[in-house]
C-alpha cells in the first residue's frame, strides 16, 4: 500500500500531538478511517515546504480554501494569529461545510460559499474574493479553484501562493511521481512544494 499525502491540520509541539483532517475517498483513506486508538502506522514527513508564515505577518492576508483543501488552513491561521495577523477566510464547499468555525475564531472576516446554496453564498468562493483588498492570498483547494483564484490575483497584481496536491509514492523526491510543471521546469510537489507562487505553476 502506497502512502497517502495528507496535509497537517494542526500540531502542538508542547503536547507532541499532530492532527490530520482528510476525506474518505478510496481504499487508503478507508483504512485510515478504520484505525482504532492504539493502532500504529508509519508516517513520512513533514515533507517539502509550507506556507511562509514569517513573510505573511503584518500583511493583509486572505486565506482561500476549497473542500478538504481547507484542512491545512487551520494550522496556518493558528500561526498567523499567534504572530498577530488575522487573515480573512474565504471557503467553498460542495454542500455541508466543515471546520469553518474553528478557523473563523482565528480570522477576521469569514465568507462561505457552497455549490448547493444550502449554506452561505450560492456559488463559487471566487465570486466573494476581491484580491485588491489584500497584499497576499494563500490558497489550497481543487486545482480549478486555485487557478481561478490565481487569475483574479494576477489581474489585480496581488501575490497568490497555492498548495498543490499530487499522488505521492515516496514523499522524499526520489520517485519523480509527483512532478508539476513550473516556469523553470518540472518540480517535485513532495519536496520542492507543495507550496508555490501561483505564477510559477499556473503561469498566471
Ligand atoms: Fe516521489 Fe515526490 S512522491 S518524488
Amino acid at each position: 500500500v502506497l502512502s497517502r499525502p495528507i496535509s497537517v491540520h494542526s500540531y502542538d509541539a508542547a503536547m507532541g500531538t499532530i492532527q490530520f483532517l482528510y476525506e474518505v475517498r478510496g481504499k487508503g483513506t478507508e483504512k485510515l478511517a478504520a484505525l482504532e486508538p492504539g493502532d500504529t502506522l508509519s508516517l513520512v514527513g513533514p515533507s517539502g515546504n509550507g506556507f511562509d508564515v514569517e513573510s505573511a505577518l503584518g500583511k493583509r492576508v486572505a486565506l482561500v480554501g476549497g473542500g478538504i483543501g481547507t484542512a491545512p488552513l487551520y494550522q496556518l491561521a493558528k500561526e498567523l494569529n499567534a504572530g498577530g495577523t488575522k487573515a480573512d477566510y474565504f471557503c467553498g464547499f460542495r454542500d455541508e461545510p466543515y471546520g469553518v468555525e474553528k478557523i473563523a475564531t482565528l480570522c477576521g472576516k469569514v465568507q462561505l460559499a457552497t455549490d448547493s446554496g444550502r449554506y452561505g453564498f450560492h456559488g463559487f468562493v471566487t465570486q466573494l474574493l476581491n484580491p485588491e483588498e489584500y497584499d497576499l492570498v494563500l490558497c489550497c483547494g481543487p486545482e480549478p479553484m486555485m487557478k481561478a483564484v490565481a487569475k483574479l490575483c494576477e489581474e489585480k497584481g496581488v501575490t497568490c501562493i497555492v498548495s498543490l496536491e499530487r499522488k505521492m509514492a515516496c514523499g522524499i523526491g526520489a520517485c519523480l511521481g509527483c512532478t508539476c510543471k513550473t516556469t523553470t521546469g518540472g518540480k517535485c510537489v513532495c519536496k520542492e512544494g507543495p507550496v508555490f507562487d501561483s505564477k510559477e505553476v499556473f503561469g498566471a
